[in-house]
């Protein structure tokens, strides 16, 4: 006998277990507000995964990107389509997206993703993506069922599977933390959807640079001696002056639900 776990229901939990509440959208909204300015300062480029998907979407005359946030995929994939709708539920991180000038056949879109996917004003889209956006969504059933009906021809999500940086996934560790496992998780809830999606794990860097030592074991924040922190981390780094750089690889994890057929 099998045993069925029921994904939407584990989902459901550990969402709303989060101690920010932000399941709550306006606690979300708020987050956003604070980080806005800094989002893109903060995130690696993603040149790999932007490169997979410009390949991916040869064909399709319209992209949806659910949880668009700054624009940092939006824009680089914009040039592939002709009609791209940016949807988002955070004012502050869409009045980034809007002060890059973006394209005039870009659309953008505040609204709460629950309540677009009731509205009869959002048509289908050839391609739908959500990068690292359902998080926080308690329906995850909802959610997932709403955005394969709206994604005419395919469905992309991004997500991670752990956390990457070496000092965050040792932190982890040491403090006995399970590895968070979101992408899997994803790829389970469309496989019990009756999708089979397509699932790629496309290499990114990410390097940060750091003026000392100090600065450097400030930012990692391990639990043990400045010596064996920096022992533990010294694969990673280069000397540069004073200082280090720090870079590692990691994967972003690509679901990819072909739906429909393509020209
Ligand atoms: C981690 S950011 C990712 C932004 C962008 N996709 C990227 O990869 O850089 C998540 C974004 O999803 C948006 N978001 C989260 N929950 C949402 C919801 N329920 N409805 C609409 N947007 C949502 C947030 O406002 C935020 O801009």
């Amino acid at each position: 006998m099998t045993l069925q776990t029921d994904v939407f229901g584990e989902w459901t939990a550990e969402v709303l277990a989060v101690r920010s509440g932000r399941w709550q959208p306006e606690r979300d909204r708020a987050f956003w507000q604070e980080k806005a300015a800094h989002y893109d300062a903060g995130q690696p480029p993603l040149p790999n995964t932007v490169a997979w998907l410009r390949e991916r979407l040869t064909g399709a005359a319209s992209l949806l990107d659910v949880g668009a946030g700054t624009g940092r995929l939006t824009l680089p994939l914009a040039g592939a389509v002709g009609r791209v709708t940016a949807l988002d539920h955070s004012p502050d991180m869409l009045a980034v997206l809007r002060a890059k000038g973006p394209p005039a056949y870009l659309h953008l879109r505040q609204q709460e993703l629950a309540d677009a996917l009731q509205d009869p004003t959002l048509p289908p889209h050839d391609a739908v993506l959500s990068a690292w956006s359902l998080a926080y969504l308690p329906d995850l059933r909802g959610a997932l069922t709403g955005l394969l009906r709206l994604a005419r021809r395919d469905l992309f999500l991004l997500e991670d599977d752990g956390v990457g940086s070496p000092h965050v996934t040792l932190r982890r560790q040491l403090a006995g933390q399970p590895r968070p496992t979101r992408a899997s998780s994803l790829r389970r809830a469309l496989h019990a959807l009756g999708a089979e999606p397509e699932h790629l794990q496309i290499p990114e860097e990410r390097e940060l640079t750091f003026p000392d030592t100090a600065a450097l074991l400030a930012q990692a924040r391990l639990p043990l001696g400045a010596a064996e922190a920096l022992a533990f981390l010294r694969p990673h780094l280069t000397p540069e002056g004073e200082g280090w750089r720090y870079r590692w690889t990691f994967d972003v994890h690509a679901l990819h639900v072909p739906l429909g057929t393509r020209p």
